[in-house]
C-alpha cells in the first residue's frame, strides 16, 4: 500500500509526526545470520502433512485464545517430524556452546535441547519456571533459564528467557528453536509470566540494534542442503532485494497480510489474509482457491507424491500466479511455481516429471487460516517482519524471475 518513504512522508505531513523508517543495513554481514536450509523428506507427502499440521495448530491456538482453553493436540494425530527447515548456529551461554536451531516465523519462543544438551555456565540464571509449546511438527516441555545468546559477535542478547527442554518430539536432525514470531505467541508458554521478550525485543531493548524488526533472504534450492539463507536483525539488506520493499499492515496473530491472488487472469483468492511463514514448505490455498488453480493449470493430483502435477505442454502454457499485496503485484513465474527438478527423487518423484508447488488446505475453516506463502514463495521474495510498525514487508530480489528449476 505505502512504500517506506511515502509512508513517512504521509505520515509527517498529515499527522507532524515523525514514524521510524525502516533502515537499509548496506551490505552488512554483522547483523545478519547465514541460514542453512535443512531437508529430511521421502515423499511429498510427509511435506504436505506437516503443512497442514503446522495450519491445523494456527487454527488450534486460534480456538484455544477464543475459548480460553490451553491447545490440546489430539491424541490421534501423529507428529510429524521437521521436514524442510532453515537452521541457524546460534552460541548460548559463556562459551557460547552452538545449537542448530530452526528460525521460525511461526513461533516466538527461543529454546534449545531437543538433542544437544545444554549446561548451565556463569551466564545462566535458572528460573525454575515451566516452559511448554506445541508446533505443527512436534512439541518440547522444559524449564526456563535466562541466558546470553550470541547470534554473530555482533548480535549478542544478554538476559534472554530461553526454554531448556527436558522433553521434545519431532525435532530429531535439530537443537531447538529462534522464535522470531510475535511476541504475543508467547502468551501461556511460561509459568507465571505473561508474554516472553523475543530475541528480537531483546536486541531491540537492548540497543544492540536500530529497529524492532527482522528481514530474511532465501534463495529458489536446487540442492538438498543450501546455505544461502540470510537473517537480518534490525535492518534490511539492500543487497538481497531489487526496487522499494512494499509494507502492509500485519493481519492477526501470526505475520498475516491481505493478499488478491489470480492465476493470469483467473481469480484464485480475493482479498485474504495470507501468513507469510518459514515453518511452511508449500504456498497452501483453501480448497476452493486450490480448485481455482487446479482447472485453471490443468494439474491432476500425483498420488505418489501427493503433489500436484502437469505434463511439460502444460508447462509451456503456465501463467504467472499473482499475489497482489498492498497494491503491488509480486508474480511467481511459471519456474517459481514447479518444486525443483532436482529435488523431484527427493518427494518420490520421477525426475522428469513436473510437479507443482501449490498445496490444498482442505474446506475453508477459521478465517484468517485459509492461505499460507510458506518458503515456494519466501525463496523468490524478500521479506519484513517489522514488529515496530506491525507491518510486514516484501520484495523482488534477483530470484524472483530466475530459471532455477
Ligand atoms: C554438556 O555436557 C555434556 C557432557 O559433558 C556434553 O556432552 C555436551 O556436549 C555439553 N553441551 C554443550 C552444549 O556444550
Ligand atoms: C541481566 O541481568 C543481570 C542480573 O539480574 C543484571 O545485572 C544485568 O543488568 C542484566 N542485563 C541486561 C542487559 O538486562
Ligand atoms: C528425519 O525424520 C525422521 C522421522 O520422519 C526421523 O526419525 C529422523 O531421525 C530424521 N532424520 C534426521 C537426520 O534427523
Ligand atoms: C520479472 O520479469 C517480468 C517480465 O519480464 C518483469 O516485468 C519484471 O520486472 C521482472 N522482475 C524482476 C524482479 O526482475
Amino acid at each position: 500500500m505505502f512504500s517506506v518513504t511515502s509512508q513517512l512522508i504521509f505520515v509527517t505531513l498529515a499527522l507532524g509526526v515523525a514514524t521510524s523508517p525502516v533502515i537499509v543495513v548496506d551490505r552488512s554481514p554483522i547483523l545478519s545470520l547465514p541460514l542453512k536450509r535443512v531437508n529430511n523428506f521421502t515423499s511429498g507427502h510427509d511435506i504436505l502433512a506437516r503443512d497442514l499440521a503446522r495450519v491445523q495448530l494456527f487454527r488450534d491456538r486460534a480456538k484455544a485464545r477464543a475459548t480460553g482453553q490451553p491447545v490440546k493436540r489430539q491424541s490421534s494425530e501423529p507428529v510429524s517430524n521437521q521436514v524442510v527447515s532453515y537452521v541457524a548456529s546460534v552460541g548460548v551461554g559463556d562459551s557460547d556452546s552452538q545449537f542448530q536451531l530452526v528460525v521460525d516465523t511461526g513461533s516466538s519462543n527461543t529454546w534449545v535441547g531437543a538433542n544437544k544438551p545444554y549446561n548451565a555456565t556463569s551466564t545462566s540464571t535458572n528460573t525454575g519456571d515451566a516452559v511448554f509449546e506445541f508446533y505443527g511438527s512436534g512439541a518440547f516441555i522444559g524449564t526456563e533459564f535466562i541466558d546470553r545468546i550470541t547470534l554473530s559477535s555482533s548480535l549478542v542478547i544478554n538476559n534472554q528467557s530461553i526454554g531448556v527442554a527436558s522433553d521434545s518430539e519431532g525435532f530429531e536432525d535439530v537443537d531447538g528453536i529462534l522464535g522470531i514470531g510475535p511476541v504475543d505467541l508467547t502468551k501461556g508458554t511460561v509459568e507465571n509470566v505473561d508474554t516472553v521478550p523475543t530475541v528480537t525485543d531483546n536486541l531491540f531493548a537492548q540497543g544492540t540494534i536500530a529497529q524492532n524488526l527482522v528481514a530474511i533472504s532465501f534463495q529458489p534450492a536446487t540442492t538438498e542442503d543450501d546455505n544461502s539463507g540470510q537473517l537480518t536483525f534490525g535492518g534490511t539488506d539492500s543487497s538481497k532485494f531489487t526496487g522499494e520493499i512494499t509494507f502492509v499492515p500485519k493481519n492477526g496473530d501470526y505475520w498475516g497480510v491481505t493478499q488478491t491472488v489470480t492465476y493470469g487472469s483467473t481469480s484464485i483468492l480475493s482479498n485474504t489474509n495470507g501468513i507469510v511463514d518459514t515453518g511452511t514448505t508449500l504456498i497452501l490455498f483453501e480448497q476452493t482457491a486450490f480448485d481455482a488453480y487446479v482447472t485453471a493449470t490443468g494439474a491432476v493430483l500425483d498420488e505418489t507424491t501427493g503433489f500436484l502435477t502437469i505434463t511439460t505442454s502444460q508447462f509451456n502454457a503456465l501463467q504467472n500466479l499473482n499475489f497482489n499485496i498492498g497494491g503491488t503485484t509480486f508474480s511467481l513465474t511459471p519456474n517459481a511455481q514447479i518444486f525443483p527438478r532436482s529435488l523431484n527423487t527427493a518427494i518420490g518423484g520421477n525426475a522428469d516429471d513436473i510437479y507443482l508447488i501449490v498445496g490444498n488446505l482442505g474446506p475453508s475453516g477459521e478465517e484468517s487460516y485459509n492461505f499460507v506463502n510458506g518458503y515456494a514463495f519466501l525463496e523468490r521474495f524478500y521479506s519484513v517482519f517489522d514488529t515496530a510498525n506491525n507491518q510486514v514487508g516484501i520484495a523482488t530480489t534477483p530470484f524472483t524471475n530466475a530459471t532455477t528449476n
